[in-house]
């Protein structure tokens, strides 16, 4: 048991008392590849209160030692890519270039968070009362952003490290203290980043990591009366603490099914790479990716064989050797993976590639002449497998769009630009982007989905907002 990792408690790196761990599969060799400790509902208890009382000093803590503290915090966390990136590989699979853009984006995270905090923070109103039918200018109002209190950041399995970092550099910045509570893969690679948050020298208690079984820890976490606000990525769970959370802001994106619409004058070289790049990238286990295409009658046989010829070169294989294509996280998701390409087979889908899977590596598959009966054309497989369904009108592509219960982001291609601004206008998503495929970044762009997608709007500046309650004081003239 000595080489289990430790849990963040009071600044200091402990051994959860329930002598249980959980273990973290490597996605390639399917054999364990780390342990974390199984926290208690005890020890939960006990990081809340630290949390709690650290919060109080944190938010008299002035802003611009706060921000220092994240900048010095983002530096370490640059310093130590190599290492992070490594556990990226190893825990989820990344491929090992994506996994080093993640940890060095996660540092500009961090700083770009702490710059934008003093400026958006360091500001308030001041209102005066005569605006009002009835009052006289006898009531000054000041306002200013105050924290919320206790933060709980849960982040997916697919950013473990960035996805953690939008939650904890806000938080921060604002007065916030954290509580994380890292995906199980992926949890050595959060609590090596923690450890830089650790370096920087922040005061005790501030930040916690606790690591455990969901079905232990999950819901104490979410619904712990300690908890004034919870940020969460991730999949269908959110939908179920969201009905059994307090009267908490809550903060959600819980994935996609991101259409690409591509109209008759696109430019399917353009195309065609950004379905690559959309569609494939980190084996489609992205949130953003592109996991419809509607494309035109007219310019799909043209598409599609741009895109078959893309594929093709795509390289398949461990992350180590930065693979184009890794595999899927665990076996449970390359199984319903493989329910999602049979159902397709039996409703005779044109397949554009075998179907070819080892372990939990799957090679990567374009479905064509999908059509709306097919499971895969609502569902997010979360896997190198992308359907195309074949339209006759745009406002056929619309509607597909709009029937999900997914409103992430999409794309629509075209050179008219009126035309893309029609369609985005149209389309009930969080983003729509023209002529590129969706995603998340630059990370201080606004992030949001409707519907099953989510709640609330991520991006640096927004979840400073949110991270915040507006407090008035009032003064009153004789
Ligand atoms: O998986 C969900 C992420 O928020 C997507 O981020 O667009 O940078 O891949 P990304």
């Amino acid at each position: 048991e000595g080489d289990v990792y430790k849990y963040y408690a009071d600044g200091e790196w402990k051994k959860s008392s329930s002598g249980k761990s959980v273990a973290i599969i490597n996605p390639t060799t399917r054999k364990t590849q780390y342990k974390v400790q199984a926290c208690s509902q005890e020890e939960v208890n006990k990081v809340m209160n630290s949390a709690k009382s650290a919060q109080k000093l944190w938010a008299k803590t002035p802003l611009w030692k706060r921000a220092e503290l994240l900048h010095k915090a983002a530096a370490i966390l640059k310093e130590h890519k190599a290492p992070i990136a490594e556990c990226l590989v190893k825990e989820i699979a990344k491929p090992a270039k994506d996994a080093v853009t993640e940890v060095v984006r996660s540092g500009d995270l961090i700083s770009y968070c702490a710059e934008e905090g003093v400026r958006v923070l360091g500001e308030g109103k001041f209102l005066v009362s005569d605006s009002f039918p009835g009052n006289e200018r006898t009531k000054y109002c000041l306002t200013s952003k105050i924290p919320l209190g206790v933060i709980l950041a849960i982040p997916p399995f697919n950013y473990p490290v960035n996805l953690a970092v939008s939650k904890i550099a806000p938080a921060l910045i604002a007065g916030n203290s954290i509580v994380l509570k890292p995906p199980t893969q992926g949890a050595v690679s959060a609590l090596h980043m923690v450890h830089c948050f650790h370096l920087a020298g922040f005061p005790k208690g501030l930040i916690s990591c606790v690591t455990g079984k969901g079905s232990e820890i999950g819901d104490f976490l979410t619904m712990h009366p300690g908890v004034n606000c919870i940020s969460f990525t991730g999949g269908d769970t959110g939908i179920a603490i969201s009905k059994k959370a307090n009267m908490v802001p809550l903060q959600m994106e819980l994935g996609g099914k991101d259409a690409c619409i591509v109209l008759e004058d696109a430019d399917l070289d353009l195309v065609a790479a950004n379905i690559i790049k959309g569609g494939f990238s980190y084996s489609g286990q992205r949130c953003t990716a592109v996991k419809v295409v509607l494309v035109m009658e007219s310019v799909a046989d043209a598409l599609v064989e741009k895109v078959n010829a893309k594929v093709a070169k795509l390289s398949v294989g461990p992350p180590e050797n930065d693979s184009d294509i890794t595999p899927v996280v665990s076996e449970s998701s390359a199984n319903f993976i493989e329910g999602l390409v049979l159902d397709a087979k039996q409703k005779g889908a044109t397949f554009c590639q075998e179907y070819k899977r080892e372990g939990n590596l799957i090679w990567p598959l374009l479905l064509d002449n999908v059509r709306p009966d097919m499971r895969i054309a609502w569902e997010e497989p979360f896997g190198p497998v992308l359907p195309v369904i074949r339209i006759n009108s745009v406002e056929e592509g619309i509607n597909h769009c709009n029937a999900s219960n997914f409103g992430l982001q999409g794309c629509v291609f075209t050179k008219d630009v009126n035309k893309a601004m029609l369609i985005s206008d149209a389309m009930e998503t969080g983003t729509v982007q023209i002529n590129s495929a969706p995603a998340r970044g630059p990370d201080h762009f606004p992030f949001q989905g409707i519907k099953d997608s989510g709640i609330g709007s991520q991006g640096i500046t927004n979840s400073i907002n949110m991270m915040t309650k507006v407090k008035t004081t009032v003064i009153n003239l004789p």
